[in-house]
């Protein structure tokens, strides 16, 4: 008896520690309601998810299949970031009206600006169905597994009730190990309510993405549209805002360091679990190697960029995109060193073989193949980044994609005009001749990076950068496919003209330099590389999921949380600062202050409105500032979130929104591979800066009168 109380007595700190030691994304029906109560908070876990009830997750929504957004008032309004909202402002916007320069608020709802094709998604339902998806399936690998899971997954779904605006969708945990199924409702009229000022929305771009102390306004504002029984429907003027099960009420209080928080979203894509060889491959190998491609294509874009203001603005958004990973990677990579994954990973497999000797030919196997996969998987590292940094082999391969479908008489009408919106999109934002440098950079760091095995015939000509420079310039030039030559005196940014005769189009691109250069590259590729990473990977799966199921049997101690897959999910911390290096300590909250200290007049990534300006001169900061005086702009916290999260509610003990989720700090980028206390935080907008900006900068009080303020 005594013993039994003095256990639990341990248990606890043990248990807490376990949390945060792993960090944890939580399927919203499997909560450590204990551990989140420990650590502060005062709702129930029925409180964020009830199937039966009104609850949490009736205001998180999956914003257009890849951010996060959360109903913020009875009237359907959504909160998101802007970075998740920005190709949707960016759609409404004229040479005259800019509206990611200038910002957009609507006056009222009826100057809310619908977005075609947009959706948001509700989760309703979340129901494990293991026991329904994998009898049959136990000798299985590669495609027979794959095969005998879809016709389980089909043969669950056809008996289930749904309602016509429902779907189901089926999903794998640990590998394959465990089934989830979701009922998901899909609302189609969405339309934008308001954004900031890219100045305020975007603040510090490329240059403080990733990093903290940050002082950025992500945010931006939509609203659900249903039918006139609430619910879903393609758009419609005569539709109504959506009346929500539940909306996240606000909360304006100031915070503390250590209080309680929970993110509530959809988390994209983690791989907490591998062995030690495979970290070791993705810190020493696969990442650096995607890292070197696109610092040469950021550099070279980045020369250019500064001196010619079109090219800045055509490239801004390209720019930034192919910034964001390669940031993330640098910030990974000295994560994964600085916290020792790889030695802390070989000792958890120690630990693990000598409880369950039986998992060591899993951990034998797993080095075996990782091992052997490791050169093909470095050259498709290579291969795809050449191929995604490259916009003119991008566009060779869509055109050798063209050829293929022409030949074998698919090219129907409508293929045939989704092909040539897809050109005109790209080729508005191309710069052939700065592609064409580019092109020659990334193919001359290809050429020297890659074992004589893997290279295709004539490529290893390509090592000398400054040859590589002069030759690519001529190819550029004489290609039809970079609008530079042309075909028959038409060119190929003319979309239309282009294709009015197929038959010609198909004979002259076939001799096209950059299709032939693309599709040696390809077929090089497909031939040494692709069938052999594929078939590893078949290997490797199998194994990975054996291992996974093993740690789970034999780590008793430890809470098991499925890798993120874009389902929804809890992830719950403590508001807190950090001490990432020797002698550095960030401190957990940022203020208006920091946003003027960072102000570089006329500057694209620290310029500032005017109008915030002259708030900010002037004190007008109404409940908005905090004890400081000053008003909160960004908070960090010990949430475990990943790409994905962008726009999730941060929330307090009693389900308030307290902050808009948009990033992590740079140092603890690596909790997508190895989650470490220390250092990895979740960066949030506070929820006074997004008030501030919508009550004070915005003028926008009838977005206020909807919502439900606590003070
Ligand atoms: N790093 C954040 C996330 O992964 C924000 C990205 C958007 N911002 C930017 N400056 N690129 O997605
Ligand atoms: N900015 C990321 C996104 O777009 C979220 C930050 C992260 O990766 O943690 O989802």
């Amino acid at each position: 008896m005594k013993r039994k109380i003095l256990l639990s007595a341990l248990l606890l700190p043990a248990v807490m520690a376990f949390g945060q030691q792993y960090g944890g994304m939580w399927i919203p029906t499997e909560l450590n309601e204990k551990e989140m109560k420990s650590l502060g908070m005062k709702i129930s876990a029925k409180d964020i998810f009830n199937p039966d009830k009104a609850s949490i997750k009736d205001a998180v929504v999956q914003f257009d299949g890849g951010c996060t957004a959360e109903v913020i008032s009875p009237k359907g309004l959504l909160l998101t970031n802007h970075h998740c909202g920005y190709d949707n402002i960016q759609a409404h916007s004229t040479v005259e009206n800019d509206l990611l320069t200038n910002g957009f608020w609507a006056k009222d709802m009826t100057g809310e600006l619908p977005n075609p094709g947009v959706t948001v998604d509700f989760i309703t339902d979340i129901k494990e169905v293991t026991a329904q998806i994998l009898p049959g399936t136990e000798n299985l690998t590669g495609a027979d597994l794959t095969k005998k899971i879809n016709e389980n997954i089909e043969a669950y779904k056809k008996v289930q009730k749904t309602e016509s605006y429902q779907t189901i969708s089926v999903r794998s945990m640990y590998y394959g190990n465990k089934f989830y199924a979701y009922v998901i409702e899909t609302f189609k009229d969405i339309r934008l309510v308001g954004a900031p000022p890219s100045a305020i929305g975007k603040y510090g771009s490329d240059t403080d993405n990733w990093v903290w102390p940050r002082h950025t306004g992500d945010f931006s504002m939509f609203r659900i549209y249903a039918d006139k029984n609430n619910k879903p429907a393609e758009y419609s003027k005569d539709n109504i805002p959506y009346t929500p099960k539940h909306f996240l009420p606000i909360s304006v209080k100031d915070k503390k360091e250590d209080d309680f928080t929970f993110v509530f979203g959809f988390p994209g894509r983690t791989t907490e679990y591998l062995p030690a060889i495979a970290v070791e491959k993705i810190m020493k190998e696969t990442d650096p190697a995607m890292i070197a491609v696109r610092d040469v294509a950021l550099k070279t874009l980045d020369e250019k960029m500064r001196i010619n203001p079109a090219t800045k603005i055509q490239y801004a958004s390209k720019y930034a995109r192919v910034a964001n990973y390669w940031k993330k990677w640098i910030g990974e990579v000295e994560g994964l060193k600085k916290s020792n994954a790889v030695e802390k990973k070989k000792q958890y497999e120690q630990t693990l073989i000598s409880k369950n000797p039986a998992i060591k030919p899993t951990i034998d196997q797993l080095n075996q193949k990782y091992n052997e996969q490791a050169p093909y998987n470095l050259h498709k590292a290579y291969y795809s980044e050449i191929v995604r940094n490259s916009e003119t082999f991008t566009l060779a391969g869509i055109y050798s994609n063209y050829i293929q479908s022409y030949e074998a008489g698919k090219m129907d009408a409508k293929n045939l005009e989704a092909l040539k919106a897809r050109l005109t999109e790209l080729y508005k934002d191309y710069d052939a001749e700065l592609d064409a440098k580019v092109t020659a950079k990334v193919l001359a760091l290809y050429a020297d990076k890659t074992p004589p095995q893997f290279l295709p015939k004539d490529f290893g000509q390509l090592k000398d950068v400054n040859k590589n420079l002069g030759m690519m310039e001529n190819v550029s030039k004489a290609s039809i496919i970079t609008g530079r030559g042309n075909m028959n005196g038409v060119k190929a940014t003319d979309v239309n003209k282009f294709f009015t005769d197929q038959k010609t189009l198909v004979e002259n691109l076939k001799k096209d330099p950059f299709v032939q250069m693309y599709g040696s590259f390809k077929s090089s590729y497909l031939a040494t590389t692709d069938a052999k990473v594929n078939a590893l990977q078949t290997d490797i799966d199998a194994l990975q999921k054996k291992f996974m199921a093993q740690q789970m049997e034999t780590d008793k101690d430890r809470k098991f949380f499925p890798d993120a897959n874009s389902t929804l999910r809890v992830t719950y911390g403590q508001v807190k600062g950090s001490e990432p290096r020797d002698a550095v300590s960030y401190g957990y909250q940022t203020h208006l202050a920091g946003v003027m200290e960072k102000y570089i007049p006329g500057d694209y990534e620290f310029d500032l409105p005017k109008k915030l300006i002259s708030l900010y001169n002037s004190k007008d900061y109404g409940v908005y500032k905090d004890k400081t005086g000053d008003v909160p702009v960004n908070f960090t916290a010990t949430n475990h979130t990943t790409g994905g999260n962008s726009g999730s509610p941060a929330l307090d003990a009693y389900g308030n929104l307290i902050g808009l989720n948009f990033d992590r700090q740079w140092e603890g980028t690596m909790s997508d591979i190895n989650y470490d206390p220390k250092l990895c935080r979740n960066i949030m907008v506070d929820t006074k800066y997004i008030l501030f900006v919508i009550d004070k900068y915005a003028d926008s009080k009838w977005l206020l009168n909807e919502m439900k303020i606590v003070k």
